[in-house]
């Protein structure tokens, strides 16, 4: 470990956020940030129902330039005060993840300072240090658009996967059920909304995978829940029931699993009880509060960070380079490619 503080530009662009921010600070942190934006295109991709890929590239490309000017202005903090560059190199939409990458490339580059080619899913697992500093090892429980796992982190380079989905990520399942409810994308956010005025218990939705003890790995599926709900809506029924029935069995489906990788988390780390929430869905309450209450029942100490740490956004990608920095890495060759794949399992600081 170097033991000294360093200050990290971020740059995310793999999904519909297009992102830059400044933090500061050394692992295993908490960390300062020192600026952070997030520009959403909710709006562009709003009258196709989800993300189109040709307009989220387009867009980052448009924008991306401006967005680092900002976040060095606001930190006050030029190149010259740097000590690297990191982006995300995937996994995500490709021609996003191509423009962040190589706009990283040329500044590291112009500026003669390292390139940190960052896993998005290591941002996102790594976000609980740079608020709480929380120690490892830590289970991660990790819910987003694209992704749903359940993993051991021993360290920033040992990662190990108790159980992710066979099917749909549990943020594509908010916002596929939105879709079919007819609420505005994102779908996440509209649901939680209307749930809050439905009753939870209206509609028995299928909880599926759960109850199965035993196992050697904690899987979870959302795509028989998504049909479930697609029948249900053929007829006319109160889309804030239908939105209260989907959450509470989503709610059911993580805390069996999490149960289940709090087992096999003990195994693998006698005596540690770190349990972190990260990646979009983690802004839900209704979730949080759920998986508190388990916390409390298992005796883990849980880290959730704020919501606008948790959807898609560049200081998880910059303290990843922190991270990376800090287990003394030199950074990356500017030949790396960016990845539309790469499991979090694969990710190693060399
Ligand atoms: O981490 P993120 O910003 O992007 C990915 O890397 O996927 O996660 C976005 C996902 C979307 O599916 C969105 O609907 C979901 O997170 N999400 C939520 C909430 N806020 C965002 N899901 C449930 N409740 C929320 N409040
Ligand atoms: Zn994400």
């Amino acid at each position: 470990m170097v033991d000294k503080a360093f200050t990290v530009l971020g740059i995310e662009t793999s999904c519909d956020e297009t992102a830059a921010a400044v933090v500061r600070g050394r692992a295993p942190g908490p960390g300062e940030i020192l600026s952070n934006i997030v520009f959403s295109q909710t709006e562009a991709h709003a009258p196709y129902g989800g993300v189109v890929p040709e307009i989220a590239s387009r867009a980052h490309l448009e924008i991306l330039d401006d967005m680092i000017e900002r976040a060095l202005d606001e930190a006050k903090t030029g190149f010259a005060e740097l000590d690297g560059i990191a982006a995300t190199a995937g996994p995500g939409l490709i021609g996003g993840v191509m423009v962040g990458l190589t706009t990283a490339k040329a500044l590291a580059l112009g500026a003669g300072k390292p390139l940190v080619a960052v896993n998005h899913l290591m941002g996102h697992a790594m976000t609980a240090r740079l608020t709480h500093g929380v120690e490892f090892p830590f289970l991660l429980l990790l819910v987003s658009g694209g992704h749903c796992q359940l993993v051991g982190v021993g360290a920033a380079n040992d990662f190990r996967l108790y159980g992710s989905t066979i099917d749909d990520a549990v943020g594509e399942a908010f916002d596929k059920t939105a879709k079919i409810l007819g609420l505005p994308y994102p779908g996440g956010p509209a649901v939680e909304r209307a749930a809050r005025s439905g009753n939870p218990r209206a509609f028995d939705l299928p909880r599926p995978l759960l109850n199965r003890r035993g196992e050697t790995r904690a899987d979870f599926s959302f795509s028989g829940l998504k049909t479930a709900v697609r029948q249900l809506a053929q007829d006319k029924i109160s889309v804030e029931d239908a939105s209260a029935s989907f959450q509470a069995a989503v709610i059911d489906i993580l805390i069996d699993r999490s149960r289940m990788a709090m087992e096999m988390f003990q195994r693998d780390f006698p005596g540690s009880r770190n349990f972190v929430v990260a990646g979009g869905v983690a802004a839900n309450q209704a979730i949080g509060s759920a998986l508190s209450q388990l916390c409390q029942e298992e005796g883990f100490v849980i880290q959730v960070p704020p919501p606008g740490l948790c959807t898609d956004n560049a200081a998880m990608i910059a303290w990843a380079g922190v991270e990376s920095l800090s287990a003394g890495a030199a950074g990356d060759s500017l030949s790396i490619s960016p990845r539309a794949r790469w499991p979090l399992a694969g990710t190693l600081i060399t």
